[in-house]
C-alpha cells in the first residue's frame, strides 16, 4: 500500500478515528482500526464506514474496494457490545437501521467490494463481510453469528444474508448454536470464495480485484445490480433485461466489440 492517497482523500483520511483509508492505484483499502477491541464496530465506526464508502463510490479514481481489519487477530469481532447496555427498544431499531442502511449501500454499490477476512469475523463483522460482493478468508479466520449467546439475534442483515449464502438449514444451525466455523468450513458452506494463508490474503484479494477492474466498469456495475435483484424480491429477470440493455448505451460496449474484432486489448473508459 505504498501509493499515496490523492490530496482530496487525505483530508478525509485524517478525520477518521476508527478506520484507515489507503489507495493503491485504483484499489481503495478500508481498514477497520480498533485493534485493541478486535475492531468491534461501535456506532462511530459505522458512521465512518458509511462516509468512507460514499467517498469511494463517488471518486472516479477508485475502481474497487478491499475492506479488512487491522492486525492479524480480527477482521471485526462484532458490534461493540459495550454500547448495547444503555440501548432501549427504540434505540435498537435506530441502531439496526443504521447497520442495515450502511450494509445495503455496500451491497448495492456500483463498485466491487471484497472483504479480506484476516481473523475473527463475528456478529456484525460477519454481517459486514456478507454485504460485500466477495469474501476471501485467511486460513486462521473464524466466523460466526454468536448473538444468541448475548440474548440477541443478528440485527445488521445477518439472518437474511447468511440464509441466502449458505441455505436455511446451515444458517439456522450457525445462528442457533452460535458456534464459530473455521475458514475451510466457511469455504465448504459457500460463505467465502477462497481461503489463503495470512500473507497471501491481501495479494490474492488485489489480484482478483485487478482482474475485475480490467473489465468494463459499467458492465460490472450492471452485473452487481442484476445479481442483487435475484435476492431482492423484485423480478430479477426483468432487471437483467434492463441492465443488459443499459450496456448497449455505453461506449465501452463498442470498444469491447471493436477490440475483440481487431484482436487487441480493450481500453475501457467507464462511459
Ligand atoms: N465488542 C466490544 N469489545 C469487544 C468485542 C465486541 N464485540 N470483541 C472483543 N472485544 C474486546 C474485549 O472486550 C477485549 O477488550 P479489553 O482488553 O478492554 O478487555 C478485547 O476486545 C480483546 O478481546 P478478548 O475477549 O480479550 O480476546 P480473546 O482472544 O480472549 O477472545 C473473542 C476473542 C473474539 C472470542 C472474544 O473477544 C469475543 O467473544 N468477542 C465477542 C464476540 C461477539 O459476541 N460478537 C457479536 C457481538 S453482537
Amino acid at each position: 500500500m505504498g501509493t499515496q492517497a490523492p490530496e482530496f482523500l487525505k483530508t478525509i483520511i485524517m478525520s477518521y478515528q476508527n478506520i484507515l483509508v489507503e489507495n493503491k492505484e485504483r484499489i481503495q483499502y478500508i481498514i477497520i482500526n480498533r485493534e485493541s477491541k478486535l475492531n468491534a464496530l461501535n456506532q462511530a465506526t459505522l458512521v465512518e464506514l458509511r462516509s468512507a464508502f460514499e467517498v469511494a463510490f463517488n471518486n472516479s479514481e477508485v475502481g474497487g474496494i478491499i475492506i479488512t481489519g487491522a492486525g492479524k487477530k480480527a477482521f471485526v469481532a462484532g458490534a461493540d457490545i459495550s454500547e448495547f447496555s444503555g440501548t432501549d427498544a427504540a434505540g435498537s431499531v435506530e441502531l439496526a437501521r443504521l447497520g442495515h442502511n450502511i450494509f445495503n449501500m455496500i451491497e448495492n454499490g456500483s463498485k466491487p467490494v471484497i472483504a479480506a477476512i484476516n481473523g475473527f469475523a463475528l456478529g456484525g463483522g460477519l454481517e459486514l463481510a456478507m454485504a460485500c460482493h466477495m469474501r476471501l478468508a485467511s486460513d486462521t479466520a473464524k466466523m460466526g453469528l454468536p448473538e444468541v449467546t448475548l440474548g440477541l439475534i443478528p440485527g445488521y442483515g445477518g439472518t437474511q444474508r447468511l440464509t441466502r449464502l449458505v441455505g436455511k438449514g446451515k444458517a439456522l444451525e450457525m445462528i442457533m448454536t452460535a458456534d464459530m466455523i473455521n475458514a475451510f468450513e466457511a469455504f465448504e458452506y459457500g460463505l467465502v470464495n477462497h481461503v489463503e494463508n495470512q500473507e497471501n490474503l491481501l495479494p490474492r484479494a488485489e489480484e482478483i480485484l485487478i482482474t475485475i477492474l480490467s473489465r468494463a466498469p459499467l458492465a460490472i456495475s450492471s452485473a452487481i445490480t442484476a445479481i442483487n435483484a435475484s435476492q431482492s424480491g423484485t423480478d430479477g429477470f426483468e432487471t437483467e433485461i434492463e441492465s443488459f440493455s443499459k450496456c448497449f448505451q455505453t461506449e465501452d460496449l463498442q470498444e469491447g466489440i471493436s477490440a475483440f474484432l481487431q484482436k487487441r486489448k480493450p481500453n475501457f473508459k467507464g462511459k
